[in-house]
């Protein structure tokens, strides 16, 4: 048996009105709704959320948010709170996107206070972490890396630190159509395996899932899911269509 149950999660990012998640919505539960094999997670936009639950009442897809505020309530316009996710139903929350990172200015610190806020209200964050392409030029992935994951979990217990998800996601292979190689993928997968471990024990480091991100697609899943370290995907592009999404699931429901 896989130690780790494999998980793909969709993140919709900003696309789909209401109406439009619906039907997305209700294309995946009809083609993935009783795949047992494999936890699947879907992230619309906060303002299908509601919409997008009422359908998956029923079938084995937890919904997600792609973020959330630290705080539990107060005077944050435009911003949405943990209990409010729970409220909805939502079970995972991304935080960290290089896209909020980069467009928003998010820092470790600040993604750091998320994680510990969604934790408290019993939400599994997806963590992402990942190199710009500078940075991979200069060597300096694996020490990006660490600083992101080490200030983004700190203070998170080693009781609580199986709910955590790991999302590692170049940023250069986001949206970009240019996937990791294996190689390259399963090094950074292996290195946070490894810091997971030095900071929560080994026993608790293998149940930790690692996703991979960044221009996964049905054409290179199967190689990347088969890695050791590769516990699934989020998936960006290929999640906003109902076949490419069952693909990969299909893909990793295969990894043996
Ligand atoms: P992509 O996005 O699959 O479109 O590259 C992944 C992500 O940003 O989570």
């Amino acid at each position: 048996m896989l130690l780790r149950k494999k998980l793909i999660a969709g993140n919709w990012k900003m696309n789909r009105t209401s109406a439009d998640a619906v039907q997305l919505v209700k294309d995946i539960v009809v083609v993935s709704g009783k795949e047992h094999n494999v936890d699947i997670v879907v992230c619309p936009p906060f303002t299908a959320l509601e919409s997008v639950a009422r359908l998956l009442e029923g079938s084995v897809i937890k919904l997600g948010a792609q973020n959330m505020h630290p705080e539990a309530s107060g005077a944050y316009t435009g911003e949405i709170a943990a209990d409010m996710l729970r409220a909805l139903f939502a079970s995972y929350v991304i935080l960290g996107h290089s896209e909020r990172r980069s467009y928003f200015k998010e820092t470790n610190a600040f993604i750091n206070q998320k994680v510990l806020a969604a934790l408290k209200s019993q939400l599994k964050p997806i963590l992402c972490v990942g190199e710009t392409l500078q940075e991979r030029e200069t060597r300096a992935t694996l020490k990006i890396v660490q600083a992101q994951l080490e200030q983004g979990l700190q203070g998170v217990s080693r009781e609580i630190a199986t709910n955590v998800v790991i999302a590692y996601e170049p940023v250069w292979a986001i949206g970009t159509g240019k996937v990791a190689t294996t190689a390259q993928a399963q090094e950074v997968h292996a290195f946070i395996r490894s810091l997971l471990a030095t900071l929560f024990g080994d026993t608790v480091a293998q149940k930790i899932r690692i996703l991979y991100g960044g221009s996964m697609k049905p054409a290179n899943a199967s190689e990347l899911l088969a890695q050791r370290d590769i516990d699934g995907g989020l998936i960006g592009g290929a999640s906003l269509e109902a076949r490419s999404f069952l693909d990969l699931i299909q893909a990793a429901a295969a990894v043996k």
